[in-house]
């Protein structure tokens, strides 16, 4: 099917002056698009060719979408690829050289130190944490709250994977502050757009911005608060049984090394930052996608009720929840939570016939893959049967990457799936969900994909509680 061209948005060689006026032109527009959306600054071909190279003041692009090419750039040829700067400016300042944000040895180092941590036996151990956060929100919206119901459902998911990661991994006496502690990250992540748009832009990394200073602010406050956890943890000489105490006694399997403590707080920040806003968006998508499907909600309240138990106290009984996770799985096609996986290149890569040279951007737009008029039968359609073990084994791995894909693939993938699966289970069977606004909300991109304008819904306790 594929062809294995090149189709080229930009001119060959060279960036004629015309070019560079028009570009230069057009940058108020690109900049608020970027602002906007910078899934709306894709061009129209990335949805239906292989292969798509864009330019934009001299700077080069290429959109891997074809699976074979997508395997050879992030499997086959891992080893070339780096971070891309406008990443690391948006995300260095809060979470340092961690896990997500490392790249070579120091990233290795700390990925293989950190991996047993989430093997599928320590994820089980975090169900209870989770049923009791998903428990606590039940509990909230059946108190009652704003007069009308109507309660924007991001902020409340938010709120509940927040409560996961706090339970999970400083539990205790070290618990985070839920309240102000989000609020600095979403403080934090409300201004990288324009980090990324400025880097993008070639602006220097000193340029002022909207929310520059309460950006910087929000990064010392969690930095402080996770290095005071880290140093109180460490002088009690009792590690603890959550995420931290793990990670305080993991050592290197082929060095033997440890974490130091800036690694710790690295890596305990990167998994809030990547873990809780990401997890919170599927949840929030799949709970407007139901909205709109009552058959396929049926069939998931059927399979919870099947369960017939709690899952804190049998947490395998989640793997019996097989057509609640095909939902959320379609749900992540539709509304990848991290849209567009970005690198690079650190030398030259070669797909098919296209050659990347080092130093070019090179991107796998995710949103736009999973809506590929090549790969998908009417990509538009929410269709949870796709993700059945038939048509799931038959199509290619890497057309579907909503963790990404090869040694950088999500590490937390087995948790966050298992999460939506315990807050969906506890929440479903007691509420209805009923959008405010006819229509799906669209998609917008700050780093994860966000409904524009919040998710507001009215929250319906069932009559049968
Ligand atoms: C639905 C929820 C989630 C989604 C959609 C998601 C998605 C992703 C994706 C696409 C990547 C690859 C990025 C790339 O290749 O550049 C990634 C990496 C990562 N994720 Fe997740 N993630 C989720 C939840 C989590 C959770 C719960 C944690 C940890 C508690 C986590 C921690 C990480 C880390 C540390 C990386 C970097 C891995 C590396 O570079 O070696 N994520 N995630």
């Amino acid at each position: 099917m594929w062809s294995g061209r090149t189709f080229r948005v930009c001119e060959p060689e060279g960036v004629p002056l015309r070019d560079a006026v028009a570009d230069a032109l057009a940058l108020p527009s690109v900049l608020a698009t970027m602002l906007r959306s910078l899934i709306e600054a894709w061009p129209e071909q990335v949805y239906a060719e292989p292969l798509v190279t864009t330019r934009f003041l001299g700077q080069r692009t290429t959109y891997v979408c074809d699976p074979r090419y997508i395997r050879s750039l992030l499997v086959d040829q891992a080893d070339a690829l780096a971070r891309e700067p406008f990443m690391l400016r948006a995300l260095v300042p809060a979470l340092g050289t961690g896990i997500l944000t490392a790249d070579g040895p120091h990233w290795r180092e700390q990925r293989r130190t950190a991996a047993p941590m989430f093997r599928p036996e320590r994820v089980r151990g975090f169900v209870p944490a989770m049923a009791a956060a998903a428990q606590a929100t039940r509990a909230r919206w059946l108190r009652g709250g704003p007069a009308d119901g109507v309660r924007d459902i991001l902020p409340e998911m938010m709120r509940t994977t927040f409560d996961v990661i706090v339970a999970t991994m400083v539990s205790g006496d070290d618990a985070l502050e839920v309240e102000p502690f989000g609020r600095a990250i979403d403080a934090y992540l409300a201004q990288t757009s324009w980090k990324i748009a400025f880097t993008m832009l070639k602006a220097p990394a000193w340029t002022p911005h909207p929310g520059r200073r309460a950006g910087a602010r929000a990064a010392r406050y969690v930095r402080g608060e996770v290095a005071r956890t880290v140093a109180r943890r460490r002088a009690r000489g009792e590690p603890g049984a959550d995420l931290l105490g793990l990670l305080l006694q993991a050592v290197d399997p082929e060095t033997g090394e440890g974490l130091s403590d800036a690694s710790l707080v690295d890596n305990l920040l990167t998994f809030v930052a990547a873990g809780h806003e990401t997890t919170a968006l599927a949840l929030t998508w799949t709970l407007r996608v139901l909205a709109d499907h009552p058959e396929i909600e049926r069939r998931v309240l059927a399979e919870i009720a099947g369960l017939g138990g709690d899952l804190a106290e049998a947490p395998h009984a989640v793997d019996r929840l097989a057509f609640t996770r095909q939902v959320v799985l379609e749900v992540m096609r539709l509304y990848p939570p991290a849209p567009l996986i970005v690198r690079r290149a650190a030398a030259e890569i070669r797909l098919g016939d296209t050659v990347v040279p080092a130093g070019q951007s090179v991107h796998v737009p995710v949103y736009a893959l999973h809506r590929h008029r090549l790969l998908w039968h009417r990509p538009e359609v929410f269709d949870p049967d796709r993700f059945a073990p038939g048509p799931s084994a038959a199509r290619d791995r890497y057309a579907y990457l909503p963790f990404g894909a090869g040694p950088r693939v999500c590490i937390g993938m087995g948790l966050a799936l298992t999460e939506c699966l315990v807050i969906l289970a506890t929440l479903l069977p007691a509420f209805r969900f009923v959008p405010e606004r006819p229509g799906m909300p669209a998609a917008q991109f700050r780093v994860t994909l966000r409904p524009r304008n919040g998710m507001p819904m009215k929250v319906v306790a069932r009559h049968d509680r």
